[in-house]
C-alpha cells in the first residue's frame, strides 16, 4: 500500500513538473543490444528525446525505455574486460576503505565484480538486475540480488538479516534508475546512521562543455549535474557533502552523500569545499537556464552535419576505408541520429567478445575483433570509444605511422594522428 502510494505521488509530481524539450536524437534502438540479421525485423525502436526540468534542474529523457529491455540476462558491457576501468575501482575501493572504513558494503549494479572483488565477501554484497553478471560475482562468493533497486528490495535486504550498510557504491548505475525519488528513498532505508552512500555518474557539465552529446542514450535515464543530485537528494534528507570531478566515462562526478542531519545523535559530516565550488561552476556555466541547454542543441545538429559532411566526403569523394574504433553505447547514439551505415563505416572493432560478430543496433555496421582486421588496410578510424583516446591511440602507434588517421566528433568534428 505505501509502495503503491509513492508511486502514485511519483506520477502526479511528473504530470505536474515544468519539464521542457531541448533536443531530440531521432529514432534509436537499445544502445547496447548488439543483434543478428535474423532479428532486424523485431527490433525495438523509440524516440530519444531530452528534457529540462526547471524545477528540480534534472536532464532526463522524456521517454524512458522499459528497464527491462535493457538490464537483462543478455547485457554485454563487461566492466573487468577495461583494464583503465578495472584499475579505476581497485584504487576507488582502496580510497574508500581508507577514508570510511566500513564494516558493511553494498554496491547497487555490481555487474561482473571489478569494484567487489576488492573487497571481503563476508560483509559485501551486490544488487545487479542483469542475471549473467549476478552469476558471476555469486561465484566470487559475493551474495547478489539480481533485482532492479527499490524500497521493496531494500526492506527484502533487511529482511535477510542483513544490517544498514556503512558504505553503499554505485558506478554508472544510478543515472540509470528512472524514478530517482524511489531510489534514494531506498538508500535511505538501508544507509547506516553515519554511513556514506556514494555514487559516479556522467557529469552534464562536462558533456555541456564538450559537446558529447552521444552520453545520451536509453540506459542514460539522467544526465546529472550536481545541482539537480542536490536538490533532489535534499528532498530525500539526503545530503552530498563531498564532490570528486573524474576523468573516467569522457568526464565524471563522483558524489558523496550522508543522511541530513536532522537527528542529533548523527554525527555531522560538514559540507565540503568542492560542493559549493562545483555548485558555482555549474551555475557559471548556466546550468540552470534553458537558453544553455537551446545552444547545446544547436551544436548538436552541427555536430551531425560537420561528421556527415567529413565521412561522405572522405568514402564516396575520395574514396578512402573508414573503420571505427569501440562498439560503444555511445557510437549507437552517433551513427542513429547521423545516419551512419556500412556505406560510410565498414565495421567496428570492439574487445568484448559477448559483441564480436554481431551487427551494432540499428546502424547494423558489423562488430569484429581487433585480431580478426589489419588496421593497416583502413585510411581513418573513427573513435567510438572517444573517451579511451589516449589508450588507443597509443595501442594503434603503429596504424599512425602507416599514414592512419583518427576520426572524432568531441568536442568537435576532426581529424587527427
Ligand atoms: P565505454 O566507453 O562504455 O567504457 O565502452 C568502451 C568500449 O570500447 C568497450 O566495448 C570496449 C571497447 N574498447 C575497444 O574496443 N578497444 C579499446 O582499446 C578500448 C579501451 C575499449
Amino acid at each position: 500500500m505505501h509502495l503503491e502510494l509513492n508511486f502514485l505521488i511519483w506520477k502526479v509530481v511528473c504530470v505536474m513538473s515544468n519539464k521542457k524539450e531541448f533536443l531530440n536524437l531521432g529514432k534509436q534502438p537499445i544502445a547496447n543490444k548488439f543483434l543478428r540479421k535474423n532479428e532486424f525485423e523485431d527490433e525495438f525502436f523509440y524516440n530519444l528525446k531530452v528534457v529540462f526540468d526547471d524545477d528540480t534542474k534534472l536532464v532526463s529523457l522524456k521517454d524512458f525505455v522499459k528497464p527491462e529491455l535493457m538490464f537483462n540476462e543478455d547485457y554485454v558491457y563487461h566492466t573487468s574486460l577495461s583494464v583503465p576501468m578495472v584499475e579505476h575501482f581497485k584504487n576507488t575501493a582502496e580510497m574508500l576503505m581508507k577514508e570510511f572504513n566500513p564494516l558493511t558494503v553494498m554496491e547497487i549494479g555490481s555487474n561482473d565484480g571489478a569494484f567487489l572483488k576488492n573487497w571481503p565477501n563476508d560483509y559485501t554484497i551486490g544488487v545487479e538486475p542483469c542475471g549473467n553478471f549476478a552469476k558471476v560475482t555469486e561465484d566470487m562468493g559475493y551474495q547478489t540480488y539480481s533485482e532492479f533497486w527499490t524500497t521493496e528490495l531494500s526492506e527484502k535486504i533487511k529482511n535477510d538479516g542483513h544490517v544498514d550498510f556503512d558504505l553503499i557504491y554505485a558506478a554508472n548505475c544510478i543515472c540509470h534508475i528512472q524514478n530517482l525519488d524511489e531510489c534514494f528513498a531506498a538508500v535511505k532505508n538501508i544507509l547506516s546512521k553515519n554511513g556514506v552512500f556514494v555514487f559516479e555518474d556522467p557529469s552534464l557539465l562536462r558533456m555541456l562543455e564538450r559537446g558529447s552529446y552521444d552520453q545520451i542514450y536509453d540506459e542514460h535515464a539522467h544526465i546529472f549535474s550536481v545541482t539537480a543530485l542536490d536538490n533532489i537528494l535534499m528532498n530525500n534528507g539526503l545530503k552530498i557533502f563531498r564532490v570528486d570531478n573524474l576523468s573516467v566515462h569522457g568526464g565524471s562526478n563522483r558524489v558523496y552523500v550522508s543522511h541530513l542531519p536532522v537527528h542529533t545523535f548523527l554525527r555531522f559530516r560538514p559540507v565540503e569545499i568542492s560542493v559549493r565550488e562545483n555548485l558555482q561552476r555549474e551555475y557559471d556555466f548556466g546550468i540552470n537556464n534553458f537558453q544553455t541547454y537551446e545552444m547545446f542543441s544547436e551544436r548538436v545538429n552541427k555536430s551531425k552535419n560537420d561528421l556527415v559532411e567529413l565521412l561522405r566526403e572522405l568514402r564516396f569523394i575520395r574514396d578512402k576505408r573508414i573503420i571505427c574504433i569501440g562498439a560503444t553505447s555511445k557510437s549507437t547514439t552517433v551513427f542513429n541520429y547521423c545516419d551512419i551505415d556500412e556505406s560510410l563505416i565498414e565495421c567496428i572493432t570492439d574487445t568484448t567478445p559477448d559483441k564480436q560478430g554481431l551487427l551494432a543496433p540499428g546502424s547494423h555496421i558489423p562488430v569484429v575483433d581487433r585480431e580478426s582486421v589489419n588496421l593497416n588496410d583502413y585510411d581513418y578510424a573513427f573513435l567510438g570509444a572517444w573517451n579511451f583516446k589516449d589508450v588507443i591511440a597509443n595501442k594503434e602507434r603503429e596504424f599512425v605511422e602507416n599514414g592512419g588517421k583518427f576520426i572524432t566528433h568531441v568536442p568537435e568534428v576532426m581529424v587527427f594522428s
